[in-house]
This record gives structure tokens, sequence and C-alpha cells, in this order.
């Protein structure tokens, strides 16, 4: 969506301060042992008690509030009776709708003990994601985040997931407006629009670029087992840097 009112400000602001709010909660849970059935529900209390509602459930009929990710797998995991373990990779992605908007934000940590190049690969998405909205200024081509974004997980000998790319968010959760994605395609003319609200959301992975769906029809995994790392923010487009939503 694009802004058209301070109305729009408002209600974007008040539902990524709840997907925020959700993420911070269930990062504080992220310890060996607990079930991703007990993190979702930990996410999903911050969300109902704010009278908002979880976003997959409700567009996609999800079968979980939030999605959680473990290891070589890279989104849309169902929460449920697996237990994190020491030194698991976790992905935390939430996204929310309340009052008609949307927000989506999504977290890497890992739980428990913490190796050293896992550290690595979170840094290295973690920095995707704060160069990519260094530049994505109003004016600037939507393929200048791909590119930034790839070039900083190649820097560190690392790949971004070409068939994962952040989208068009506001009105819907994914609105189909625009596809940021994570790599550099010289053929997207399109620019970045002041009031645009776009969800980003770099992927990095030590080795894959492409995703495989497992058999439980939602689990999207690395085809060769690589570990991923994926950090996301809703944000506004300005001419300055872009006003984060989904930070508390
Ligand atoms: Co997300
Ligand atoms: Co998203």
């Amino acid at each position: 969506m694009s802004i058209k009112s301070d109305k729009d400000i408002i209600g974007l602001r008040r539902v990524g301060r709840i997907v925020a709010l959700a993420i911070e909660e269930m990062k504080n849970h992220v310890v060996p042992g607990i079930t991703t059935a007990a993190l979702d529900k930990i996410g999903e209390e911050v969300i109902l008690r704010h009278g908002a509602r979880p976003a997959p459930r409700l567009v996609y009929k999800f079968p979980g509030a939030t999605c959680i990710s473990i290891n070589e797998n890279i989104a849309h995991g169902i929460p449920g009776n697996q237990i994190i373990e020491n030194g698991d990779l976790v992905n935390i992605d939430v996204s929310v709708e309340l009052d008609g908007y949307f927000a989506d934000s999504g977290y890497t940590l890992q739980a428990g003990d913490q190796d050293e190049e896992i550290q690595r690969l979170c840094a290295c998405a973690k920095k995707a994601l704060e160069e990519a909205l260094k530049v994505a200024k109003a004016g600037v081509r939507l393929n200048q985040v791909g590119r930034i974004i790839e070039k900083t997980a190649k820097n560190e000998g690392y790949t971004t997931i070409k068939d994962l790319c952040g989208h068009g968010i506001g009105r819907a959760l994914h609105d189909g407006s625009c596809d940021v994605l994570n790599y550099y395609d010289p053929l997207d003319r399109q620019r970045l629009k002041e009031g645009m609200v776009v969800a980003i959301e770099p992927f990095v992975s030590m080795k894959a670029r492409r995703i495989k769906q497992t058999e439980d029809g939602w689990t999207l995994t690395t085809p060769e087992g690589s570990l991923v790392a994926q950090y996301e923010h809703t944000v506004i487009i300005t001419k300055k840097e872009p006003i984060i939503l989904t930070k508390v």
C-alpha cells in the first residue's frame, strides 16, 4: 500500500508495535527445552492481548499463530511438538492484522550455547537488512535494495535465497504491489516512492539459493540442508531513511 493519510500511519504503527512486542517476548523464550508450540503460544498471547489477529492464520489458514523455522528450515515452519535443542538456529516470523492493517517482522537467533560460525551468519543477515534500510529511499531503484543485500552476503562468502523476497504490505499481508528481491535484477525498473509500505527480509544462507517444499505442505527448507538466517522489518519509505514500524 501507499500511505494516504495520518490514519494509515497511526494504524500501521499500532500493528507494527504489536509485532515487535510479540517477537521480543518470543526471543526471550528461545531456550533449549521449549517446544515450538509453546513458543508460538507466547507470541499468540501478546497478539491477542492487544486485540489483534495472527495474520498467517487469518490470511493463509496457516496452522499456527506464528512461523517458527529451525536450522535448515527457511520459513513457514509449523509450531508443534518439536523441542528446541541447545545450539538450534531458530527463526521467528510474526505477522499481525489490526483494524485492517498488517505488519510483518522476522528474527533469527541461536538457542543456548552460541556457535561462532552461526553467529557470523546471523550478523551478516542482520547487516544485510541494515544496509538495505540505508538505501531504501524514495526515488531509488528497487533493485538497489536487492543489490546491497546480495553484496553484503557475498562479501562474507554467503548466498541469498532467490526464491523468497520482501513484499508490499499494509492493507494486506502480501499486497502484490512489489517484490523486494534478495538479489540484483537489472531488468527491474521500478523505483521506491514516498509513502510505500514494504517488508524487507533478506534470507542469507551458508550455501542455498533455492528453497525446497517439505512434506507438511508449509515448511520451506534448503535443498542441501545448509543454514539460513532471516531478519525482516516492515517500513514506510520516505526521502530519508525509512520509518521502521516493527521496532519497539
Ligand atoms: Co515475515
Ligand atoms: Co514478509
